[in-house]
Formats: structure tokens, C-alpha cells, sequence
């Protein structure tokens, strides 16, 4: 058969060009979820999570912009070597960087008055292996996926025109969401503590630890203060003091070391590790594998914590994920939020307090 004529050679050249260039484009395209407006990303969680805020703060966490950071040590037990062959068990010593967190967006939240606190960690093993964290005081989570946190995230955001969430909206969603009844009656019920030093932080999601020998045990985790319980008194809360908790946390530190016990709750075949907002049942064996030791404390605007991203993916050889997919939605959503803070730092923002614009609370 002759040759085709040259000048349908070069136009079948181009018609292969125009379909590799229309394919990788509509791979990015499908990646950003440019065609499929519906689809969740990191991008539509973030710009959410936003939208809960009525003014924009540049250079802080989308969430838990209030923060300060502290820093210290982990010491591992051989109850916690016996299951996971991560390194921090074997050693007493392990450096750490932390921060201490109220939720919500605004970096000037008032401190009394949050129902949620929490602790970032991460842990630098000897070996340069990291194992960060992000842990919240209450016990489980809200909803079951990352849509529903979408879902719930977009029904919390402020009306325009009252600039506090539409009730209709929040009693849609609580409608269609039931599991989320369990996480109201718990930030109905549960006393408030009364320091960042006297609450437990849970790390939520179902984790797998694996030993030295192989053997998997799915685990979840919790820092238990050996700091006693007070309740937070109802003209505490309502004093409504800046950072009552911050100057609290530095007052104690002024006095010695703070310290948690870390307690895994050992899981048994019954038990769901995709969903973080199950609670296992209360008799589940319980093992302390170490304590996390706090000695000091400092601004979020200078102290090693700004810059980082207390991923909750980010774990060491002998820990893994477990199949909960909020775990990756994290991850996605983290990365972005520390992305746009970033550029934002990067283009001058000033994340050592910027004056409080009135109404900025
Ligand atoms: C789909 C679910 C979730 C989303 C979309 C989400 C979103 C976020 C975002 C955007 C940040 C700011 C990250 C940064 O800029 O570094 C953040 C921080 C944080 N989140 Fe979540 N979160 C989710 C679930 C959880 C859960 C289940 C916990 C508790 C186990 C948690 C605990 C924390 C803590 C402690 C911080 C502050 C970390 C720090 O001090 O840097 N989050 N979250």
C-alpha cells in the first residue's frame, strides 16, 4: 500500500499531539475536581472550613488557629515495645515539639470558652523517623466520613445576613447525620477541665501497631494526664478570660515537667476501626506503652510549631494506618491548609498577633 500524502502524516501527528494534551489536561482537570464540581477535595474542605470564619486570617491554621507551643521529651515502656517495634518505645529520651490548641478558626478565641482542646506532637526518633499527631479532648468523632464533615462544615458556617449559622440548616443536617446526636450529648454533658494540663487528648482513629516479632494489634490512643481533674467553674467560663488556658500552661511549667500517660486501647475482632465516631465499648484492655513530658512553652509566632504539619498520617515502622478513610482526608486537608498559611507567611502576613480588628473575635 503507498505511503499516505506527507500533509496527512503531519495532521495525523497533530491529532496524537492534541490527544495526549487533552488527556493529561483532563487528568489534572479531574484531579483539582475541576469536572466534577461535586466531588470533594482538599480544596472544597478548606474553602469550607473558611467560610466558617466571618474574617479571613492570614498566616494561621484554618483550624485551631489558636495555639501556642510547647516542647519536651516522650518516654517509652516496654509494654509499649512488647507491641510496636517503634523506636520511641525502646528509648526514655525521645525529643519532642508539641502544641497546645483550642478548636475554631480565629487565632483570638477566647481560651475559657472552648469546649475543645487539644495536642500536637511530634516525635523524632533517634533514626530521624517521625511520628506526628493531632488529638482532640473529646472522645470520638462527630460524623462517620469526610462528607458528612463537609455536610456539617458548610451547615455550621455564619449567615450572611445574622452572621451566626441558620438553625434550619443545622437541624437539617443533624436530621439526616443521627451518629452526630452522640457528640452533641457528649459537649453537652462532659465536665470541663479546668487547664490544657488536667484534660486527656485522643488520637480517634483506629492505628495498627506491629512488634517486633510481626504480630498486628489494632490500637487506639490516649495522653491521660497524671495532672488531677478540676472542673472548670461556671464563672470561669463566663470571666471568659483571652488565654486563660496559655497563661495557665506557663504557670505550670514555671513549677516542673507536665506529663501524660499514653494508653492504648487494644482492639478485639468486634470492634470497628473505620469509623471514628464509635466508641469501643468501655472494657476493652487498656495498656500504658509511655509518657509524653512537657517542660516548655512559646508563642506560636516564634516557636518550632508554626511552621509545621502535625500530620496524622505521618507515622513510624512499626505503626500504621488503619482503613479509616478520614485519616486521608486529613492528610489532603492539612496540606492545604498549611500550604495557603505558608504563602501567606511568605507574603508578610503577621501571624505574631496582628492588632484585634474590632469584632475579629
Ligand atoms: C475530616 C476531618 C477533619 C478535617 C477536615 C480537619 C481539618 C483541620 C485543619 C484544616 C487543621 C489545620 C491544619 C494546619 O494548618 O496545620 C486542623 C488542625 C487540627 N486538627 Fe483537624 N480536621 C479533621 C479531623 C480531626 C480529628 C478527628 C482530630 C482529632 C483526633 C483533629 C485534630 C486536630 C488538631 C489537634 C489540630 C491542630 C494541630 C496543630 O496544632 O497544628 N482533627 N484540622
Amino acid at each position: 500500500m503507498p505511503a499516505p500524502p506527507a500533509v496527512f502524516r503531519r495532521t495525523g501527528a497533530y491529532v496524537a499531539i492534541a490527544a495526549v494534551v487533552a488527556t493529561v489536561g483532563g487528568a489534572f482537570a479531574w484531579t483539582a475536581g475541576w469536572l466534577t464540581p461535586e466531588r470533594l477535595t482538599a480544596t472544597r474542605m478548606t474553602d469550607a472550613i473558611e467560610a466558617t470564619s466571618t474574617t479571613p486570617y492570614p498566616g494561621f491554621r484554618r483550624a485551631h488557629a489558636k495555639g501556642i507551643c510547647v516542647g519536651g521529651h516522650f518516654e517509652g515502656a516496654p509494654e509499649g515495645a512488647a507491641l510496636s517495634r517503634a523506636q520511641v518505645f525502646a528509648h526514655a529520651g525521645t525529643p519532642l515539639v508539641g502544641r497546645m490548641s483550642i478548636g475554631g478558626g480565629s487565632p483570638y478565641g477566647l481560651d475559657a470558652q472552648a469546649r475543645v482542646r487539644s495536642m500536637a506532637l511530634v516525635l523524632t526518633a533517634a533514626d530521624g523517623s517521625e511520628w506526628r499527631m493531632a488529638m482532640n479532648s473529646f472522645p470520638f468523632f462527630g460524623v462517620a466520613s469526610a462528607q458528612a464533615f463537609f455536610e456539617q462544615t458548610r451547615a455550621s458556617a455564619p449567615d450572611p445576613t445574622t452572621g451566626k449559622p441558620d438553625p434550619e440548616r443545622m437541624a437539617a443536617f443533624a436530621a439526616q447525620h443521627p451518629e452526630a446526636q452522640r457528640f452533641a450529648a457528649w459537649a453537652k454533658s462532659a465536665p470541663w477541665s479546668d487547664s490544657f494540663a488536667n484534660t486527656a487528648y485522643n488520637g480517634i482513629h483506629a492505628y495498627r501497631f506491629i512488634n517486633g516479632d510481626g504480630e498486628t494489634q489494632l490500637v487506639r490512643w490516649s495522653m491521660r494526664p497524671q495532672t488531677p481533674f478540676v472542673e472548670m467553674s461556671a464563672a470561669q467560663r463566663e470571666a471568659a478570660e483571652d488565654n486563660y488556658l496559655q497563661d495557665d500552661l506557663r504557670t505550670r511549667l514555671d513549677a516542673g515537667p507536665l506529663r501524660w500517660d499514653m494508653v492504648v486501647t487494644l482492639a478485639t475482632a468486634d470492634d470497628d476501626a473505620s469509623d471514628p465516631s464509635t466508641p469501643w465499648p468501655d472494657d476493652r484492655e487498656q495498656v500504658v506503652v509511655g509518657t509524653v513530658v512537657l517542660t516548655s512553652a512559646q508563642d506560636q509566632a516564634t516557636g518550632a510549631c508554626r511552621d509545621l504539619n502535625f500530620d496524622p498520617t505521618v507515622v513510624p515502622a512499626g505503626v500504621a494506618l488503619s482503613d479509616d478513610p478520614i485519616l486521608d482526608a486529613r492528610a489532603a486537608v492539612y496540606a492545604q491548609s498549611f500550604d495557603r498559611r505558608q504563602r501567606e507567611v511568605a507574603r508578610g502576613a503577621d501571624v505574631a498577633g496582628t492588632p484585634r480588628a474590632e469584632g475579629a473575635r
